[in-house]
């Protein structure tokens, strides 16, 4: 079979993540890279033997012929790119969150469904062993319905500073950077029920404190500077989720906050509930409570660390037509429920999603 012939939209940290995971694919050709960042762009092509590369999106539709574009760019220009993309035949692969709003989320959805190729959201919690182990649990009804659960990501302090404090670029802070890996993961893990409200409460306290700390967080994108870089985004967030069937979530997520570091994922079941942190059970037997650990749960499937397998997902929907796990379709949903969440914390009010 021909190799998959990948094209790079963005060339920063992500990017290099999912570089690395193509270079082990064999069935991927990394055929050209662009970044509107000169310097970024070269220093990654460089580490990586790209020949082609760009520094606009469309240049490189212009002139190398692909089959398929990953989008690892800032939030802001998530759906100018994949839209661009798809509108040139290729298949995307897009990072999460989807885009800056649900409206942006439904044009991408649009354009992948008008021009028939697929969209694939980079939702890589989906592909954790812990996640695929609770899905099969799941799945055979060995938990019961699933009715709640607890999507946490607290960071202490990790505001990681340049575009991600800046609103305008990013589209908001913890809730839509972090918060959506564990609330992606954890609806996923319901059964992607359908969201019917929401009410959350942020605030934005502790930004300048944090960047004064002697101990900073280990990582910044280019140019980053927390001490004088705009920032415009919430600190720390309490949302929940109310789902059609009857089912809810609770949602914490933070860049500062004094408390521990923390990202909890635990479902709660009329069976039994499973805490994805450390693959414990709860449940009953013979009339005792009981916890069941899972015991070394990399031998239950062949183990696979959680980005190389979503990236050889991608590779393998694009060209064996696979059904892909991690579709546009459920960023959209995810889409409505942050710009829900953004709405209720501004307005102070409960939300409803259509
Ligand atoms: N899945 C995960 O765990 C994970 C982790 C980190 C980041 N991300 C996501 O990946 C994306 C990128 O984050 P990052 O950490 O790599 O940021 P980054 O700043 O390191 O890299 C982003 C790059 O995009 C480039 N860029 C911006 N607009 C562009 C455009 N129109 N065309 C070409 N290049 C453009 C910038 O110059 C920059 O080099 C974000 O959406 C972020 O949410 C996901």
């Amino acid at each position: 079979m021909a190799k998959l012939r990948v094209g790079l939209i963005g060339a920063g940290n992500i990017a290099k993540t999912h570089l690395d995971r193509y270079m082990k694919n064999p069935n991927v050709e990394l055929a050209a890279i662009c970044d509107i960042n000169e310097k970024t762009l070269n220093a990654t092509a460089d580490r990586y033997g790209i020949e082609k590369r760009f520094t606009s999106v469309t240049e490189m539709l212009a002139n190398v012929q692909l089959d398929a574009a990953d989008v690892c760019v800032w939030n802001v220009n998530h759906a100018v790119c994949t839209i661009e993309a798809l509108n040139a035949g290729l298949d995307v692969m897009c990072e999460k969150p989807m885009a800056m709003n649900a409206e942006e989320a439904q044009a991408m959805l649009d354009a992948s469904k008008k021009n028939g190729k697929l969209l694939m959201m980079g939702f890589v919690t989906r592909f954790d062993n812990q996640s695929r182990i609770a899905k099969d649990f799941i799945d055979k009804g060995l938990l019961g319905d699933i009715y709640y659960s607890k999507a946490t990501y607290l960071r202490r302090n990790g505001n990681p500073g340049g575009w991600f404090a800046d609103k305008s670029r990013s589209g908001g802070g913890p809730i839509i950077d972090i918060g959506v890996h564990p609330l992606d993961l954890t609806r996923y893990l319901m059964g992607n029920p359908k969201p019917v409200s929401v009410y959350a409460v942020t605030s934005d306290l502790l930004h300048k404190e944090r960047a004064e700390l002697k101990t900073s967080v280990g990582w910044h994108p280019d140019g980053a500077d927390p001490k004088k870089d705009i920032c415009t985004v919430e600190s720390n967030a309490v949302g929940i989720i109310r789902y059609e069937n009857g089912a809810s979530t609770l949602l914490e997520c933070s860049y500062a906050l004094n408390g521990e570091g923390r990202g909890d994922r635990i479902l709660y079941g009329t069976k039994g509930g499973i805490s994805l942190n450390d693959m414990k059970i709860y449940s009953e037997m013979n009339g005792f409570m009981t916890n069941v650990s899972l015991v070394d749960v990399n031998t239950y499937y062949e183990s696979k660390e959680a980005f190389q397998a979503e990236i050889d997902h991608f590779v393998d929907c694009c060209q064996n037509k696979t059904p892909c796990i991690s579709p546009a379709e459920d960023g959209v949903v995810i889409m409505k429920i942050l710009d829900a969440l953004y709405k209720s914390a501004e307005t102070g009010k409960s939300v409803d999603i259509d």
